[in-house]
């Protein structure tokens, strides 16, 4: 049985006493979340230690929304994977495509990423998906299939096992624009094909989110696919409702 999860991610958003009111919020409704869905909040940086007091000892985890590709030392500005497990983080999201597109993050950094995150104990959330154009073009198997081989491909299956796996197509991201549910379908299917290419029977036991204006009229649909094992929530997880609404849709 695959893990089904719903993970919020804030990106940019909230100023720390309302970050901490929606943890809050979501932290005194989990009980209206089904037990066998993990709820997960990407919070900034800077709500991670406080968002941890509040959702500590709920069903709740926290995840960070990215870390340094450096383990220690003389890298002003960054935060290393050591320092996010020390807040309580379990999870990482890393190769978000706000990252790779704004950030100009590569498969080579999210290598390093990727190890880092693992050795320090977290669980990295790796996106992948492609733009409009190269939708259009029909290329979006290649593209998809390429980031998980540059990347997914370099772990373990011991690591592997430790990774969930987000497709989010750029064109639905925060754009209203969904894939369809057949759409989306079509893609985890060929991602879980691409990783038993390698990884044989350990692909049917990794958990791939589907991400992209992803809210609680469509979730229903997307969630009864046979390889969408639950959401990555950018806009819809700054409502408690419309979170708590989503975690309800399986
Ligand atoms: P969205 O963002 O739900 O606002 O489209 C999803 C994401 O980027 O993780």
């Amino acid at each position: 049985m695959r893990q089904k999860i719903v993970a919020g991610n804030w990106k940019m958003n909230t100023l720390i006493e309302e970050g901490a009111a929606l943890a809050k919020n979501i932290a005194d409704r989990i009980n209206e979340v089904p037990s066998d869905v993990q709820l997960i909040l990407a919070p900034p940086f800077t709500h991670l230690d406080r968002v941890n007091g509040i959702i500590k000892g709920t069903a709740a985890a926290l995840s960070a929304q990215n870390c340094a590709d450096k383990d220690k030392g003389a890298y002003t500005g960054e935060v290393s994977a050591a320092m996010l497990a020390s807040t309580g983080c379990k999870y990482v999201i890393l190769g978000h495509s706000e990252r790779r597109e704004y950030y100009h993050e590569t498969s080579a950094t999210l290598n390093d990423k990727m190890a880092l995150a693992l050795a320090n104990g977290l669980k990295p959330i790796f996106c992948v998906g492609e733009k409009l154009e190269e939708r259009e073009a029909g290329r979006h198997f290649e593209v998809v299939g390429a980031q998980i081989r540059e990347v997914i491909f370099n772990l373990s299956p011991e690591q592997l096992a430790q990774v969930v796996i987000a497709y989010e197509p750029v064109w639905a991201i925060g754009t209203g624009k969904t894939a369809t549910s057949a759409q989306a379908q079509e893609i985890h299917a060929f991602i879980r094909k691409t990783l038993a290419e390698k990884y044989g029977a350990l692909s049917e036991e990794i958990s791939i989110l589907y991400g992209g204006s992803c809210k609680p009229s469509n979730a229903r649909e997307l969630f009864a696919q046979k390889d969408i094992d639950g959401g990555l929530i950018g806009g819809a997880s700054l409502k408690a409702d419309d979170f708590i609404a989503i975690a309800q849709s399986y």
